[in-house]
């Protein structure tokens, strides 16, 4: 643990531009809350202490970014970044301090240990982060003497266009600073066309001091920020690229990138093949030598190696173990696991099932709170009634089995060993092991059907 440093997200901001009911911050990057992303690229550093200032939805971000580790403290007014720093401020300890922008979901933790490095090589006071981009405008633009000092930070929407045409460099709102530094604060001042307390105007309050302080270069894309639902999509975009190709370089095959959406927090194995229309969703891992075809998606799921998974299936919450296969069409969902070698067929939806080794469920099929045994054999439309309006049932079906096409079976109840199940039946007993089940009402013939049917047809009168 990195024992001298605090972290403090300043995360209480508005958001009026996204329109919407749920504060900025917890909108969703690539699945993951905007703030979660900064929390995780700093959490890399091992702070001891990380503080988030919260306001605007303060209880929903609490609720949602449920996290011991994190301390969280309540800016009661938005009066700007500087106020929200100077209501950290109490929690912080004594040492060094990196405060973070909670709205730059694309932060890399490498480029945080990169300023840290460089600010304590330097025996700065305060470092912080700037970009040359001049396609991104609304940021703070970083003043510097002739000597090439840093002489303050003047935001956007206030410095002149002379100014804005003599410096170009923008401020990335990530600082790393002495606990000193908290220190002068207290002589922000109130902005008086904003009404904010501007953190960025302790720079030119420390370069007057003569202390050091620096600006050190990251690239751009780093920065980007969310203001609107567009920029959330860009930055989404940037997200699922920077995991793709991260994914490519370490054997993965993509066919087409651009229509697939991995989220960070997955992994895939060498030599698996991705199609297009594919999503990896949450905390989901896929082995190696998987084939995983068009319209796939899967969340928060385990798939073992050389997994097939076909066409349009959905897995969810569930494991899937080596060289079993799934779909095109099937639904896996929660609870499940497939096991070794298995076969999960077309329009087959499974839930809170496990299927043993080898066993095959190939078509149009319900399972769900349900054992399965190995080298089962489970027909076209069989279906476990485990719901009986009030509550589920289990259905156990042990190893060897083989289900008739159109079996029913009403839960709770168990298959034995080797039993089977004849095609049609309705099974509400238990079935011994190596038995047969037959329920169905036996075939009547009624000969020259066809004939009569033609003469009753005959004699109706039409209106
Ligand atoms: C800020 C910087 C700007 C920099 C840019 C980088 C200031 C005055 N300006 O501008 O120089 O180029 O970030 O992204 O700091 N927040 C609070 N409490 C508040 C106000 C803001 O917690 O009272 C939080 C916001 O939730 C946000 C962060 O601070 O996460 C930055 O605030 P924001 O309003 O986005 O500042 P910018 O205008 O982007
Ligand atoms: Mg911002």
């Amino acid at each position: 643990m990195n024992m001298n440093l605090t972290v403090v997200i300043l995360a209480a901001g508005l958001g009026k531009r996204m329109k919407s009911e749920t504060p900025k911050v917890l909108h969703k990057a690539l699945g993951k809350p905007m703030l979660q992303h900064v929390i995780d690229a700093v959490r890399t550093l091992k702070p001891s202490k990380t503080i988030v200032v919260i306001g605007n939805g303060a209880e929903q971000v609490r609720e949602q970014i449920d996290d011991s580790r994190l301390t969280f403290v309540l800016q009661k007014k938005l009066l700007g970044t500087g106020d929200a720093l100077s209501v950290a401020k109490k929690e912080i300890k004594k040492g060094t301090v990196l405060v973070v922008n909670g709205d730059c979901p694309l932060i890399r933790a490498q480029t945080l240990k990169n300023l840290l490095t460089k600010h304590r090589r330097q025996n700065h006071m305060l470092s912080f982060l700037s970009f040359v981009d001049n396609t991104m405008p609304g940021y703070g633009r970083i003043f510097r003497d002739d000597n090439g000092r840093v002489t303050g930070i003047v935001e956007d929407k206030h410095a002149t266009s002379d100014e804005k045409n003599k410096f170009n460099e923008l401020n990335g709102g990530v600082y790393v600073m002495e606990t000193e530094a908290l220190d002068f604060l207290s002589m922000i001042k109130k902005n008086r066309s904003s009404g904010e307390y501007y953190l960025t105007d302790i720079i030119g309050i420390i370069s007057k001091t003569g202390k050091g302080i620096e600006a050190y270069e990251c690239p751009s894309e780093e920065i980007r920020g969310v203001n609107s639902r567009k920029e959330l999509y860009e930055i989404s975009n940037i997200l699922n690229k920077r995991t793709i190709s991260n994914l490519m370089t370490k054997g993965v095959t993509f066919i087409e990138p651009n229509t697939t959406l991995v989220h960070v927090s997955v992994s895939i194995g060498k030599d698996t093949i991705i199609y297009p229309n594919t999503y990896f969703e949450g905390n989901t891992s896929i082995g190696r030598n998987c084939t995983i075809y068009p319209g796939a998606r899967i969340c928060d799921s385990a798939i073992g190696n050389e997994v097939t998974v076909k066409d349009n299936s959905l897995i969810v919450e569930s494991m899937i173990k080596d060289r079993a296969s799934i779909g095109p069409c099937a639904h896996v969902r929660p609870s499940s696991v497939i096991g070794l070698d298995a076969k999960i067929g077309n329009f087959v939806e499974v839930k809170k099932a496990n299927i043993g080794k080898g066993t095959k469920v190939s078509h149009l099929t319900y399972l769900g709170d349900a054992r399965i045994g190995p080298g089962v054999n489970i027909g076209a439309g069989t279906i476990t009634c485990n719901y009986d309006g009030r509550n589920k049932y289990e259905t156990v079906i042990e190893s060897g089995v083989f289900i008739g096409s159109d079996s029913q079976l009403i839960a709770p109840v168990t298959i034995g060993k080797n039993a089977f199940v004849a095609a049609g039946s309705t099974i509400t007993d238990n079935v011994p092991s190596g038995a047969l089940a037959i329920s169905r009402t036996k075939q009547k013939n009624i000969e020259n059907w066809n004939k009569r049917k033609k003469i009753s047809k005959g004699n109706r009168k039409k209106l």
